[in-house]
């Protein structure tokens, strides 16, 4: 019988208690990067994505983008790009199931190639992560749509131009459209369109490219271009990872820095900050300094679409509530089936009462360290937090969730100042 060894199950030890200081650099935003490095399928001339973060998303990323016949280089947080001919129109399955924003490689390739084959995204443990959307804007565009073993097979023969609305407000969903659409010449309008930071970076880019896009309200108007550039682009700052080393300067009583930032595009996460009784100063375009304090108000939080709060950032204020002076009360307006922390915080003595889409935190002194196991990304990172305020030692488990969006971030946290070990747990099988 050969070993093999599978990849590691690593985990974390966070020991409790220690009050963060100091500065930290924030990475460039994953949900950027990820449509960014896609829309380099549009063209055929050389591509250069700066600030990328080296995250397991991104790793998959690069995968894929050479599987379809690009010359990826990555190195030193840049991403070199070039797709003289396209060799693959096929997302395979295994990678769509490893990293749902495969779906992205759909609006370029129909526009580059006419022809796209993706594994059929599976819901995740958040939510049943539906592409609807994506496939009527395909659809109004002229393309033929069947599924079948499992995979969403597509083909257009010209790309007409396309009028439509969003029943829902979809940042993929918009991001695919605006790529589908971006080499059609003549006039589009999509209406109700999601605006996240992210999704502007990503028309920058195809601003750059030579798309020609108007953006009003949440109606943008693109008119393309059948012979679309290469471009070399910075990819903006990662809101959430700030916002996660934010919360945690601040539920730890800290005095932290982070620098790299975009603070306007973090204003719902800071007001609820100053809200929950932190000091934020706003240290010139790209600083910002969160300073904590012994008290901690409860917070009444309902997530939405941005400009609004954050969903991404749910998970971790709900660990700022667990120890809040009163009771507070979240909502999660995005995802079905986002609080698959509070299961794990329970054990940690959290006291959270779940009723359909709201949780109800009655905040204590403080919680209680526990081996505790990630279900998803940004509940990963909540635990973390938890960690970093109960008493002893808190076990985190199946950080590879973690590390699909957040680069080393015990690395981050330990310059603060907090006690955290990555244990590596090679584990082999006969
Ligand atoms: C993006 O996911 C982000 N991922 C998510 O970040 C983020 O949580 C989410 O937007 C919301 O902000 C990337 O950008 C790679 P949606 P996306 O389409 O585009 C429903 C993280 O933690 N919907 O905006 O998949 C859908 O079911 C990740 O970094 C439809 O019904 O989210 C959901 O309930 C997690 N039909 C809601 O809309 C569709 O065709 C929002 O989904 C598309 C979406």
């Amino acid at each position: 019988m050969t070993n093999t060894t599978l990849s590691g199950s690593d985990f974390l030890l966070v020991e409790g208690g220690k009050r963060l200081k100091g500065a930290v650099k924030i990475s460039g935003s994953k949900n950027a990067s990820l449509p960014i490095m896609m829309a380099t399928l549009l063209t055929k001339e050389p591509c250069v994505v700066r600030n990328v973060p080296t995250l397991l998303d991104v790793k998959n990323a690069v995968e894929l983008l050479e599987l379809i016949g690009a010359n990826v280089k990555f190195e030193d947080h840049n991403v070199f790009v070039e797709v003289k001919r396209l060799q693959n129109y096929v997302a395979p399955d295994y990678l769509v199931r490893r990293m749902r924003a495969s779906i992205l490689v759909a609006g370029p390739l129909l526009a580059r190639l006419g022809k796209a084959v993706v594994g059929m995204p599976g819901g995740c443990s958040i939510g049943a992560r539906l592409i609807d959307q994506h496939l009527k804007v395909f659809e109004k565009g002229g393309a033929f749509i069947t599924v079948r073993n499992g995979y969403i097979h597509m083909e257009v023969e010209k790309i007409k131009p396309v009028e439509h609305t969003f029943e829902v407000i979809t940042v993929t969903g918009t991001e695919n459209a605006l790529m589908f659409l971006s080499r059609c010449e003549k006039r589009s309008i999509l209406r109700n369109t999601a605006l996240e930071p992210e999704v502007i970076d990503l028309i920058e880019v195809l601003r750059k490219m030579g798309v020609d896009i108007e953006v009003e309200g949440r109606t943008m108007v693109i008119r393309g271009n059948p012979e679309l550039r290469g471009f070399d682009h910075t990819v903006i700052p990662d809101r959430i990872e700030a916002g996660t080393l934010a919360v945690a300067g601040f539920i730890t009583g800290g005095d932290v820095v982070l620098e790299g930032v975009c603070p306007e595009h973090m204003g719902s996460q800071l007001e609820k900050l100053k809200e929950a009784g932190a000091v934020i100063e706003i240290l010139g375009l790209d600083k910002i300094r969160v300073i904590g304090n012994s008290k901690i108000n409860p917070l009444e939080i309902s997530t939405s679409e941005y400009p609004g709060f954050p969903t991404d950032m749910q998970a971790q204020f709900t660990v700022l509530c667990c120890i809040a002076d009163g009771v507070s009360q979240i909502t999660e307006n995005i995802f079905e089936n986002r609080f698959q922390h509070v299961n794990e915080l329970q054990r940690m003595g959290a006291k959270i009462n779940l009723k359909g889409r709201t949780a109800i935190v009655f905040g204590q002194d403080r919680l209680s360290g526990a081996e505790v196991f990630s279900t998803d990304l940004r509940a990963s990172a909540s635990l973390v937090l938890a960690g970093l305020v109960a008493e002893g030692t808190t076990v985190v488990r199946e950080i590879h969730h973690l590390d699909r969006g957040y680069e080393r971030l015990e690395d981050k946290l330990n310059t603060l100042g907090a006690r955290i070990e990555r244990i590596t747990n090679a584990r082999s099988t006969g």
